[in-house]
C-alpha cells in the first residue's frame, strides 16, 4: 500500500468561502485505489505557499503520490504548475501528457490545462485541474500506471517486461 497526500489550491475554498470539492474527490479515489492518505491541505493560490507545502510533505513524511488539484489554467493567479516545477528536481511530461490526452476524447478544453508532475526525493507529485469532474477524469486516465512507477521510484524490484499493466 503506498501512501498519497491530496493538497486543494483554491483561493476561495482556503478562505472558507467555497467547500473544497474536487479535495474529497481525489482523496476518495486514492483510498479506492489503495492508497493510504496520509494528509489533506488547502493552500490559496500563492506559488511560495504551494510550494511550502509540497516541500514540507515531500521533504517531511514524503508520501508516495502527491496530488494537486486546482490552478492549472490560464487565469493570472493560476500558478501550480510554476510551483511544482520549482519544487520538483525531475519532472515526469508523460503523466500530463496522457491526462491530456485522454481528457481532449473529452473536452477540448482539456487542451487548456497546464498540468505538469514531478519527483521531489521520494514523492512523485501530479497536478490535476480544478473542478470535481475534471479532477476525477484526469485521475482515472493515469492511475493504472503509477503503481509501476512508484515501484521503481522508492527503490522496489520493477520488472517493465514483465508487468504490462
Ligand atoms: N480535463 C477534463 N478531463 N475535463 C474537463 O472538464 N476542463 C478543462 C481542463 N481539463 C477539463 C479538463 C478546463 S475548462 C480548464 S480551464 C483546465 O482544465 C484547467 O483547470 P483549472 O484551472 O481548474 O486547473
Amino acid at each position: 500500500m503506498y501512501t498519497a497526500a491530496v493538497l486543494t489550491v483554491s483561493d476561495r475554498s482556503s478562505r472558507g468561502e467555497r467547500a473544497d470539492g474536487s479535495g474529497p474527490v481525489v482523496a476518495g479515489m486514492l483510498r479506492e485505489a489503495g492508497y493510504q492518505v496520509i494528509d489533506t491541505a488547502v493552500v490559496p493560490d500563492e506559488q511560495e505557499q504551494i510550494e511550502a507545502k509540497l516541500i514540507q510533505w515531500a521533504d517531511g513524511p514524503a508520501p508516495a503520490l502527491i496530488v494537486t488539484t486546482g490552478g492549472t489554467g490560464f487565469s493570472p493567479r493560476d500558478v501550480t504548475p510554476e510551483a511544482t516545477i520549482a519544487v520538483c528536481p525531475r519532472l515526469t511530461p508523460g503523466i500530463p501528457e496522457a491526462m491530456r490526452y485522454a481528457s481532449l476524447r473529452i473536452t477540448p478544453r482539456a487542451m487548456l490545462s497546464r498540468a505538469q508532475a514531478g519527483i521531489r526525493g521520494g514523492s512523485l507529485i501530479i497536478n490535476l485541474p480544478g473542478s470535481p469532474k475534471a479532477a476525477r477524469e484526469n485521475l482515472e486516465a493515469v492511475l493504472p500506471a503509477l503503481e509501476h512507477g512508484l515501484k521503481m521510484l522508492l527503490g522496489g524490484p520493477a520488472d517493465c517486461a514483465a508487468e504490462t499493466k
